[in-house]
C-alpha cells in the first residue's frame, strides 16, 4: 500500500514511523509533515484544508489516508476524501463532534447513560459569569470549540474561573462548558472501531500540565507513560462495559459513520470510571508511546479500520511498557522561541525513538520550529525501566534551554 499520513506532529511521526515498520506499505508519504520524518518518508508541504488535501490525494492517489490531527476531521475531511473514492482512517464530520463541540459530546453522553460530570452551557459571558459565582470550588471551565487540548482550566478560585470565561468569550461566538470538578486518576483509552467491531489498546496517563508535580498552565501533552500494567483486567472490563460499549452503541444508534480511533478521557473515580472528554484521533503524545508496543503490522491494521474489517484481525501488542518525555522550546506553551540548534546523537541505546514535532531542516541543520518539539521515548519491561531509558536519552540531547517535566511516570495508577 501507499499510505499518506495528514499532519506534522510527533504523533503523526509516530505513525509513519510505524508504517514504515509494516509489511503491508511500500511507501508513506506525509503532509505537511516535518524535517525529522525525512529521509525514511517523503514529506510533501502543504496545509490541513480539505480542498488542499484533496487536491494532493488526487495527485499521489494512496491506498489509504490516515488524518492525524482533529480541525480537519471536524472541517470534514473523511467525507470528502470517502466521496472521492478513497479509503481513509478517520471518522466523518458528524461523528467528530464529539471532539468539536464539547456541549455536543456532554448532550451525547447524557443522552447514552455514559457516566459524566455534570454541567452546564452558557453561549452568554453574563450568564457563565452570574452562574460561576456561587459555583463550588474548584470547577471546570471548559471552552466548547476546539482549543488544540489548551481549552480547560480547573479553576480554584473564582477569580481564576473568571478568567477562563472571559478568555474564551474573547474570541466570540463562543460557547463554554462548566463542569463539576472530578477526584481521581485521569487516564486515556485509545479505541479503534470500523463502526461495528473494535479493539481497545493499552491503557495511557498523559501529563497535561507544563510542570512537575502536574502545576502551571494545560499544554497539548508534555509526556506519557503506556502499558497494559497500568489497569488490572477487571478495572479494564468495568471501563469496557460502562464506557466503551455504551459509547460504540450512542455512536451506531446515531448513525455515525465513525471509522478511526476514539480516544476517551477517563477520571477513575471513587464511584467508578466517568468521561471527561472525547477526541476522535490519535492523542498526542499518547500515539508516541502506544506505536512502538504494537507487535503487528500497523498498516494492515489501520486499513482494516478504513474498509470496515477489523472483526477479523488479530491484534497483538508488547507485554512491556513505553514512557515518552517531550522536551518542548523555551517559554512553551506561552510565547517561545524558535530555531535552536538541536543535535540527537546517532544511537540513543536500546529501543529509543525520537519522534520529532516542532524541527526544521536549516542548511543541513536540525532546528527547532515549534512548541512541543521532540518527544523522546523508550520501551522495556516494565514502566520504571521505561522511564529511565527515556530520561537517559534526554540527557544525551542538545536542545539548549529546552523544557521538560523531570516526573512523566511519577504519579502511576494502583492497579
Ligand atoms: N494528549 C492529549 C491529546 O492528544 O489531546
Amino acid at each position: 500500500m501507499k499510505v499518506l499520513v495528514i499532519g506534522s506532529g510527533g504523533r503523526e511521526h509516530a505513525l509513519a514511523w510505524g508504517l514504515n515498520r509494516s509489511g503491508s506499505v511500500s511507501e508513506v508519504v506525509v503532509s505537511p509533515g516535518n524535517a525529522g520524518m525525512e529521509p525514511a518518508t517523503r514529506v510533501v508541504p502543504g496545509s490541513l484544508l480539505v480542498p488542499d488535501v484533496l487536491r494532493l490525494a488526487g495527485d499521489e492517489r494512496p491506498d489509504l489516508t490516515v488524518i492525524g490531527p482533529e480541525a480537519p476531521l471536524v472541517a470534514g475531511l473523511a467525507d470528502e476524501l470517502r466521496g472521492n473514492g478513497f479509503a481513509v482512517f478517520g471518522p466523518n464530520a458528524a461523528a467528530a463532534q464529539l471532539e468539536g463541540s464539547k456541549r455536543y459530546a456532554k448532550q451525547f453522553m447524557v443522552r447514552h447513560g455514559i457516566p459524566t460530570a455534570a454541567y452546564q452551557t452558557f453561549s452568554e459571558p453574563e450568564a457563565a459569569l452570574s452562574y460561576l459565582e456561587s459555583a463550588a470550588l474548584p470547577v471546570v471551565v471548559k471552552d466548547s470549540a476546539l482549543a488544540a487540548g489548551k481549552g480547560v482550566t480547573i479553576a480554584h478560585n473564582h477569580e481564576q474561573a473568571r478568567a477562563a470565561v472571559v478568555e474564551i468569550f474573547s474570541s466570540a461566538p463562543a460557547e463554554v462548558v462548566v463542569e463539576t470538578f472530578l477526584e481521581g486518576q485521569e487516564l486515556s483509552l485509545l479505541v479503534l472501531t470500523d463502526g461495528s467491531d473494535y479493539r481497545t489498546l493499552p491503557p495511557v496517563q498523559d501529563y497535561k500540565q507544563a510542570f512537575d508535580g502536574d502545576r502551571g498552565p494545560m499544554t497539548g501533552g508534555m509526556g506519557t507513560v503506556a502499558s497494559a500494567q497500568l489497569l488490572d483486567a477487571e478495572v479494564l472490563r468495568n471501563l469496557v462495559t460502562s464506557v466503551v460499549e455504551p459509547t460504540l452503541a450512542g455512536i451506531r444508534s446515531d448513525g455515525m459513520d465513525f471509522r478511526g480511533v476514539l480516544f476517551i478521557g477517563l477520571m477513575l473515580t471513587s464511584q467508578g470510571p466517568k468521561v471527561l472528554e472525547y477526541n476522535v484521533r490519535f492523542g498526542d503524545p499518547e500515539t508516541q508511546t502506544l506505536i512502538p508496543l504494537l507487535d503487528c503490522d500497523l498498516g494492515s491494521l489501520l486499513a482494516a479500520v478504513a474498509q470496515r474489517r477489523l472483526g477479523g484481525f488479530d491484534l497483538a501488542w508488547e507485554v512491556g511498557a513505553s514512557a515518552c518525555v517531550v522536551m518542548a522550546a523555551p517559554g512553551y506553551p506561552g510565547r517561545y522561541s524558535t530555531g535552536i540548534p538541536i543535535d540527537i546523537p546517532g544511537d540513543l541505546g536500546p529501543e529509543v525513538t525520537v519522534f520529532h514535532a516542532g524541527t526544521a531542516s536549516v542548511g543541513g541543520r536540525l532546528l527547532s520550529a515549534g512548541g512541543r518539539v521532540l518527544g523522546v521515548t523508550a520501551q522495556a519491561s516494565d514502566i520504571d525501566a521505561a522511564v529511565v531509558r527515556a530520561y537517559r536519552a534526554v540527557a544525551q540531547i542538545s536542545f539548549p534551554g529546552a523544557h521538560y517535566r523531570t516526573d512523566i511516570g511519577g504519579r502511576l495508577l494502583q492497579g
